[in-house]
């Protein structure tokens, strides 16, 4: 698999007698390196999230050291380094937003810096795919380390999970069965140590993407942020991309279309997040990968999910590692002939060489495929003239009494509106309407907020009742759970026929038959088209004025049409 390796990147800065090596050198000099590392041993780049505004990554300066330690004993020269981080609980409008923006900061800090090789630290929700895309297209030697995961939430005796429980715990807090002092309790033990959401949120299911690819170290997924294994597994990561790169191994000989496929068959196995749909693609697109809506419910619609954790089953991330960890999922697979097993890692060993033979040492957290928690994981696509260019849903976190339903529009513009109206007591709203969510996409919220599973009225829930049918075209945060269409495009903001939707309008969904209709005729949608007005983006200028020209639709992946593509790491150019 690999090429022989040609100059290094890094001997163009750092090689030589000349007076731009002299400078290069020299002002590095200043930080006490040591002569010999500048002879032209691979220069490993540690590109860092760490934040102490993004909690998720706070402990991400000491799995750095780790990386340094193993990139030092195999004879490279570490140089760590800093990216724009994302902070899935802080960011306004969304951290989703940004996820671009990030990128273009990891692809240009790489490739107009000496960097041969880098190790990319990751974590909270958003940081995983910009790292991904932005090494991505520069196509050099990359592997992704994880932060990990938080430890089991505590809450009063019961293990409570990151996300999951906040929904939980507010719709009891409104329902009238729990009190805020409960609530504070819960706030407390949710999150008890560093690392990133325990459930099967975001971060967890991105973490299982980086092992699933093959570009990050085996037990990525689940060791807890505080294992001490955790940081062997970043020293050992340091140690391995020095080897990648005296072999010249390039993310694009990781990263190829049977490694996406194995990833979205991994992601129907583990329950993971809608979010992966739209990371993926994005990724996929920067290397030129040919990756669809398509693909993800043709390869991922009969794979049953196996691992119970929240927020569509029971157990958290430390339970799914104590088990064995993603490797006991991709063996279960591989059993059923669902992965190409002679992808490559960046272990050096294939699929197939990984996942023989490991044990599952919980088969209540990692079930059989006899015994699944969701006959149908995967994703749904469903297409329909509400959603010509598709819309998702996850299946595992939906109610199976939903799963065919025909219900009354209620529509809110906007989150606003939602707010404003959700509780109004004059609302005409029962437990068999629609719920229906305009201009929450990539353009119109801007950035694709996580609202898409938005909270039931509270007449309903004083019911007892506690999902309904939901549409948008916002995602929803991984941690998150009901019968929600997410990701309907084209948006609302754009036109798309979601924006044509009125109140008491019939919509019926069949996720068995992948459709989304709206009983209104084309006629009546056109007349409708004529008095439609455009919602005015909610800032002129800056980097959403960048964001919202050139956002592509969740189908594509959310990326910038601009940075769709691999560019390289060459520049011809010095800067003196
Ligand atoms: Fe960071 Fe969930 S908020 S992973
Ligand atoms: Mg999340």
């Amino acid at each position: 698999m690999a090429d022989k390796p040609k100059k290094l990147r890094s001997t163009d800065w750092f090689g030589g007698e000349g007076k731009n090596a002299f400078m290069h050198r020299s002002w590095m000099k200043n930080q006490g390196l040591p002569a010999d590392q500048f002879d032209g041993r691979p220069v490993i780049g540690i590109c860092n999230t760490w934040s102490e505004l993004t909690p998720c990554n706070a402990h991400l300066r000491d799995i750095a050291e780790r990386v340094k330690r193993g990139v030092y004993e195999a004879g490279g020269f570490p140089l760590e380094f800093p990216v724009m981080s994302l902070g899935e609980s802080n960011l306004r409008p969304t951290a989703m937003l940004f996820r671009n923006l990030a990128s273009m900061d990891v692809e240009e800090s790489i490739r107009a810096n000496p960097i041969d090789g880098v190790v990319l630290l990751v974590g909270c929700d958003k940081t995983t795919p910009a790292l991904l895309m932005g090494a991505a297209s520069c196509d050099i030697p990359a592997i992704t380390v994880s932060g990990g995961p938080m430890l089991n939430g505590d809450y009063r005796g019961q293990k409570i999970g990151s996300g999951t429980h906040v929904w939980r715990v507010f719709e009891d807090v409104k329902a009238g069965k729990i009190s805020t002092a409960d609530a504070l309790a819960a706030e407390q033990g949710q999150s008890r140590s560093p690392g990133h959401c325990m459930t099967m949120g975001t971060a967890s299911t991105m973490a299982s993407m980086v092992e699933a690819l093959g570009i990050g170290m085996t037990d990525n997924a689940a060791l807890p942020a505080v294992d001490a294994r955790r940081r062997v597994l970043a020293q050992m990561a340091g140690r391995r991309i020095v080897d990648m790169v005296r072999q010249d191994v390039k993310m694009s000989k990781i990263l190829t279309r049977d490694a996406f496929e194995n990833a979205i068959r991994v992601n129907g196995a583990i329950g993971g997040s809608t979010n992966a749909v739209i990371h993926l693609i994005a990724i996929a697109g920067r290397l030129g990968v040919e990756l669809s809506l398509d693909d993800w419910d043709r390869l991922g619609r009969d794979v049953p999910t196996i691992v119970d954790l929240m927020p569509s089953g029971r157990f958290l991330m430390e339970d799914f590692c104590y088990a064995g960890g993603l490797k006991v999922v991709m063996r279960a697979l591989a059993e059923k002939g669902l992965l190409h097993l002679d992808a490559m890692t960046v272990t050096g060993e294939t699929v197939g060489q990984i996942v023989r033979d490991v044990p599952n040492y919980n088969p209540e957290v990692i079930r059989g495929f006899d015994n699944p928690l969701t006959e149908h994981g995967g994703i749904a696509v469903l297409r329909g003239n509400l959603c010509p260019q598709g819309a998702v849903l996850k299946p595992s976190a939906a109610s199976e009494h939903l799963m065919r339903h025909r219900g009354r529009a209620v529509v809110f513009e906007n989150i606003e509106h939602y707010h404003a109206r959700v509780d109004d007591p004059a609302l005409d709203i029962d437990e068999n309407c629609v719920m229906v969510l305009k201009n929450c996409g990539p353009k119109g919220y801007p950035g694709m907020a996580e609202v898409g599973n938005m909270g039931l009225p509270t007449k309903v829930l004083k019911k007892g009742i506690t999902d309904m049918v939901r549409i948008s075209d916002a995602r929803m945060s991984g941690t998150a759970y009901g019968t929600v269409v997410l990701h309907t495009a084209p948006e609302a903001a754009m036109g798309g026929p979601l924006a044509l939707v009125r109140d008491g309008d019939m919509i019926e969904l069949d996720v068995p038959a992948r459709r989304l209709h709206l009983e209104v005729s084309d006629a009546e949608l056109a007349e409708r088209r004529k008095s439609w007005v455009p919602p005015q983006p909610p800032q002129g200028g800056g980097y959403q004025r960048l964001y919202v020209d050139h956002v592509l639709q969740a189908d594509r992946g959310c990326d910038l049409d601009f940075l769709v593509g691999k560019r390289g790491a060459d520049v011809p150019r010095h800067s003196h």
